[in-house]
C-alpha cells in the first residue's frame, strides 16, 4: 500500500502522523511511503531521518495526497486539503465531525472512508488515540501552573515544593482521569500537597492506592470544591462528562475566594471549561486575570510539546495504522473492533451514529457497509 504523510497545515500544528520509527517499519512490511516536505521539521525530526529508513520525501502536497491510498494526519483536514480528498483512499486522522459539519458534508460528498483517531474505542470504554493527549496536557498543566505562580508572572510567588521548613504549594485537581491523575502526579513529584476531587468514588478509591502521601482524595460537591479552591495556588480543571459539556464547577463569584496570583489550568476548556469565567486562549496569549486568579486556558496544549506530543500519539496510532496498511481497511476492522468504532463515514454514508445525529443526517451501520 502507499502509505501518505502530509505536512499539517492548521495554525500552530507541529505534530507529524509517522516518525522515522514507524516509517522504517511500514517500509520493512513492504509498503511504500510517501513523506511531505518538512512534515516531520516542528517535531524534531528533519526529512533526511525519513529518507534514511526508505521513505520518499516528496515537495508537493497534491503529489502526496495524490498517490496515497492511505493518508494518515493528525488533524482533521481543513479548506485548502479538501479538495485533495479522493473517493478510493481512507483518511486516518483526528476528525473531530460533529463539531465541524461542513468537514463531514465534505468527507460525505468526496465518498472517503473516514477513520477518526477519537472514535477508536477499547471495549472498557477507553479512547486509546485520544489518552495521550490527556497524557500530555494532565502533565502539562502542572508545568504551566508552576510558571504563572511566580511573581513575575503575576502569580502569587510560591515554589511548588516549598523548600525544607516552608510548606508547599497547594494544587487542587478538579476530575481524576486521565488528565487529573498525570497532573497528579507531576505535582507530587515536585513535592507540593495534592488534593484530588472526583465524583467517582471507585476512581477516588483506585487513586487513593496507587498516589504518593502528599496526594489526597476527596468526593467532589458544592461544598468541597469551594472549601478547596480558597486554600488552591493551583486549580487544575479536568473533568469530563463523556459526550457532554463540563459542568461549571466553580462560578465566576467564586473566584473571589481564591487567592490573588493563584492560578487555575482549566484543561477542560476544550469542552466549554469546568470554570465559568474559563475562555479558550492560545499558546501565543495563553493567560488573563479575572478577580485577581490568572486563568490559562488553551484549548490545545499538547501543541505546545509537539517533539513529546508526536511521539506520544504515534506509539498509540502506530499499531493501527500497520494493520490497516498490511490488512487493507475493511479487513482490519473485521479483525478488531475498537478500529472499526473509529469508522465514521464510507463511500457517502455516514456509520458513526452520533455524527449522523449531530446534523440530523441518515446513519448506516458499518455492519451494512462491510457486511461480515
Ligand atoms: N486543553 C487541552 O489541550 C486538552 C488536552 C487533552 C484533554 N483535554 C480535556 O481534558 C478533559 C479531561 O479529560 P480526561 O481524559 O482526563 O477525561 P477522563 O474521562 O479520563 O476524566 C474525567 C474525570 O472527571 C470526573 N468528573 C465528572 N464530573 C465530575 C465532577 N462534577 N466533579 C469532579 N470530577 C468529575 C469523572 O469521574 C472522571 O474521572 C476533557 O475535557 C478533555 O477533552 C484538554
Amino acid at each position: 500500500m502507499i502509505v501518505g504523510v502530509p505536512k499539517e497545515i492548521k495554525a500552530e500544528e507541529n505534530r507529524v502522523a509517522v516518525v522515522p520509527a514507524g516509517t522504517e517499519a511500514l517500509v520493512a512490511a513492504g509498503h511504500e511511503v510517501l513523506v511531505e516536505t518538512l512534515a516531520g521539521e516542528g517535531s524534531g525530526f528533519p526529512d533526511d531521518l525519513y529518507t534514511a529508513v526508505g521513505a520518499s520525501v516528496i515537495s508537493s502536497a497534491e503529489d502526496v495526497w495524490g498517490r496515497a491510498d492511505m493518508i494518515v494526519k493528525v488533524k482533521e483536514p481543513i479548506e485548502p486539503e479538501y479538495p485533495r480528498m479522493r473517493d478510493d483512499q481512507v483518511l486516518f486522522t483526528y476528525f473531530h465531525f460533529a463539531a465541524d459539519e461542513r468537514l463531514t458534508q465534505e468527507v460525505i460528498d468526496r465518498k472517503v472512508t473516514a477513520i477518526a483517531y477519537e472514535t477508536v474505542e477499547l471495549a472498557t470504554g477507553e479512547l486509546p488515540l485520544l489518552t495521550p493527549m490527556s497524557e500530555v496536557a494532565g502533565r502539562m498543566a502542572v508545568q504551566e501552573g508552576a510558571k504563572y505562580l511566580e511573581r513575575n508572572q503575576g502569580g502569587y510567588g510560591i515554589l511548588l515544593g516549598g523548600v525544607p521548613g516552608v510548606l508547599p504549594a497547594e494544587i487542587v485537581i478538579l476530575g481524576g482521569g486521565v488528565v487529573g491523575t498525570q497532573a497528579a502526579i507531576i505535582a507530587a513529584g515536585f513535592g507540593a500537597h495534592v488534593t484530588i476531587l472526583d465524583v467517582s468514588l471507585p476512581r477516588l478509591r483506585y487513586l487513593a492506592e496507587v498516589m504518593p502521601a502528599n496526594v489526597d482524595t476527596l468526593y467532589s460537591n458544592r461544598h468541597t470544591i469551594l472549601e478547596q479552591i480558597a486554600r488552591a495556588d493551583v486549580l487544575v480543571g479536568a473533568v469530563l462528562v463523556t459526550g457532554g459539556k463540563a459542568p461549571k464547577l466553580v462560578r465566576e463569584d467564586d473566584l473571589k475566594l481564591m487567592k490573588d496570583g493563584s492560578v487555575i489550568v482549566d484543561v477542560a476548556v476544550d469542552q466549554g471549561g469546568c470554570v465559568e469565567s474559563a475562555r479558550p486562549t492560545t499558546h501565543n496569549n495563553p493567560t488573563y486575570t479575572v478577580h485577581g486568579v490568572i486563568h490559562y486556558c488553551v484549548a490545545n496544549m499538547p501543541g505546545a510539546v509537539p517533539r513529546t506530543s508526536t511521539l506520544a500519539l504515534t506509539n498509540a496510532t502506530f499499531p493501527y495504522l500497520m494493520r490497516l496498511a498490511n490488512q487493507g481497511w475493511e479487513a482490519a476492522c473485521r479483525a478488531d473492533r475498537p478500529l472499526s468504532l473509529g469508522v465514521n463515514a464510507v463511500g457517502g454514508r455516514v456509520t458513526y451514529e452520533a455524527v449522523a445525529d449531530a446534523f440530523g443526517l441518515d446513519y448506516t451501520p458499518l455492519s451494512e457497509v462491510l457486511p461480515g
